[in-house]
């Protein structure tokens, strides 16, 4: 979908000599952006044409969405945001990941015989980590930005006093949530209208969302992590028997860390390293990919060969990935060419691997709902963000006086190892419960370069996130565009369940016969998954395009 979009007089001119002096990467034609709401777009295009770069419009996007689109991200939540300055092509990931309270525990979430106590992490304020996205925002602003962080943040703090339209997406979610929605007071009063989902059109104002916003705009990160915010934050979490405390708040520590790399056959990945498993996952899939030449196989071939290589990263994944702060994570290891030749070897081109045959049973799953937006600047600088609250509307819950809505990114700690979740998983080791740790996350916030291009790229979706990165990098690697990346039938294996999900129309009938003949559990969703965000600057042709998820409402530009 595209956005109208008028560049001031000035910036036509800007325009052509951009293009006229124009020769590759480094001064692309336009920006590109694309977000997953209208108004989020158009705050990061605001400030890249009052004089901002990538970074200064990820900061405004970040806080915008954390108003208009309350369900999947905002300042109760985290993210990673991938981040690549033109200037001097330095590559960093902020890992602004919720960190799990000091008072948490292992089994926090279980009864006194050791079972998983029924939505203690998914609703209500024990489900909540301590929030991350404040601090990037700040962090963003002062290390990269170039703009005052107060005039950054303007435009959302003016987008939740004045309110924003609920449509259709927001009303399936606030539906999905609304029992959990209505047992806090604050959340009730701000995302329901008389108790119930609001209708079409009616708008939501966020005044007291305003006042945090401000007090992070004018004070920075203590606006956030101390003071009277910190305090509403500490003592409505309390009141309604959370754990949180003034300490956790005061030790939040947003980290720089250096993102995961590899190539396919020439294409360079750069991806979120861990506590995400997605870059590590994604580069185990390719590498095993790199092993068949696959575009000279049948699309049936094609197909199993990726599935097959799915299933075997994210058996890894379950085993081996958590917060690098807490375990040690086999990067290396995971995302070295030989190690995916011995996967390799063990994948039969004509039959499904049955995963219980595959050494350990350990796997986790993230929540349904994330954000994600990617940026290239005129000067070439680039982000790519995915950002979270986890499930639809987090927690459910607003620390009185806050207008903050908690994320429920516990729920992304593996509860009881070796139980399944609420989707059939099962969790490890890895990712267990411990005070200050950071949950394993999909997100997969992702740049690809080859001699065509560089493409920013990323998605919502819980585990299935890097699968379908995954598949639009692949599609990009093909000579995709962004909406052919974004507009992509996904299919997704996760190792356990021993399924192939997949969504109408991502594999023939014929396929379907061939692939179910060779073994493979086929399930098609009843839903459409994923919210793609794509930017694509192709430097040979000297173009600049971006696409948003067709599945969706956000807005690209150009
Ligand atoms: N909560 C989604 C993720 O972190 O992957």
């Amino acid at each position: 979908m595209k956005l109208k979009y008028i560049f001031p007089g000035s910036g036509l001119l800007l325009l052509l000599l951009l293009f006229v002096h124009s020769s590759f990467a480094a001064t692309p034609p336009s920006v590109g952006i694309a977000t997953a709401h209208p108004l989020a777009t158009e705050t990061g295009l605001k400030i890249l044409n009052a004089g901002g770069n990538a970074f200064d419009a990820a900061v405004a996007i970040t806080a915008s969405l954390a108003v208009v689109e309350p369900m999947s991200s905002g300042l109760g939540g985290g993210g990673f945001w991938l981040l690549h300055r033109a200037k001097d092509k330095y590559e960093t990931m902020l890992d602004g990941r919720e960190k799990a309270p000091l008072a948490a525990h292992r089994d926090m979430y279980l009864d006194q015989d050791g079972n998983i106590i029924d939505g203690l992490s998914i609703s209500g304020p024990l489900a909540a980590g301590i929030p991350g996205i404040p601090a990037a925002i700040v962090h963003l602003s002062k290390k990269y930005g170039r703009l005052p962080l107060a005039q950054v943040l303007a435009p959302a703090i003016q987008q939740a006093k004045s309110g924003f339209a609920v449509d259709e997406r927001y009303r399936r979610m606030a539906g999905f949530r609304l029992k959990a929605l209505k047992q806090s007071p604050d959340a009730e009063k701000i995302f329901l209208y008389k108790g119930d989902v609001p209708p079409v059109g009616h708008i939501i104002k966020q005044p007291e969302l305003a006042a945090t916003l401000n007090a992070l705009a004018t004070q920075g990160h203590q606006g956030f992590y101390s003071g009277a915010v910190a305090k509403k934050l500490v003592e409505g979490s309390k009141t309604a028997g959370g754990i949180w405390t003034l300490k956790d708040l005061e030790e939040y520590n947003l980290v720089e860390r250096e993102p995961v790399k590899g190539n396919y056959n020439g294409m360079e990945i750069t991806s979120a390293p861990p506590p995400s498993s997605g870059g590590v996952a994604m580069l185990g899939i390719l590498n095993i990919l790199e092993k068949f030449d696959l575009n000279k196989q049948s699309t049936v071939t094609q197909k199993h060969l990726i599935i097959e290589a799915m299933r075997r990263a994210y058996r890894d994944r379950a085993q081996f990935l958590g917060d690098p702060d807490f375990f040690d994570v086999p990067v290396k290891q995971l995302i070295d060419k030989s190690y995916a030749s011995e996967l390799a070897a063990s994948i039969k081109l004509d039959k499904a691997t049955p995963s219980h045959t595959l050494p350990g049973v350990v796997n986790d799953e993230e929540g349904k709902d994330t954000t994600h937006f990617s940026i290239i600047d005129s000067e070439g600088n680039r982000v790519a963000a995915t950002l979270t609250i986890n499930y639809p509307f987090g927690s459910c819950f607003v620390p009185a006086g806050t207008g903050v809505l908690l994320n429920d990114e516990m729920d992304d700690f593996s509860s009881k190892p070796g139980t399944p979740n609420a989707y059939g998983l099962v969790g490890g080791k890895a990712n267990a419960i411990a005070p200050g740790k950071r949950p394993l996350s999909s997100m997969s916030p992702t740049f690809l370069e080859n001699d065509r291009g560089i493409a920013v790229l990323g998605t919502p979706g819980g585990s299935r996130i890097i699968t379908m990165v995954l598949l639009a990098s692949l599609n990009y690697f093909n000579g995709g565009n962004p909406t052919e990346m974004v507009g992509l039938k996904r299919f997704h294996h996760q190792y356990l369940p021993d399924e192939v999900q997949y969504e109408e129309g991502a594999f023939t009938e014929a396929e379907i016969k061939a692939m179910s003949a060779m073994g493979h559990h086929l399930k098609r969703m009843n839903r459409k998954y994923g919210n793609m965000q794509a930017v694509v600057l192709e430097t040979g042709k000297n173009t600049i395009e971006a696409a948003s998820d067709p599945r969706a409402a956000g807005k690209s530009y150009p």
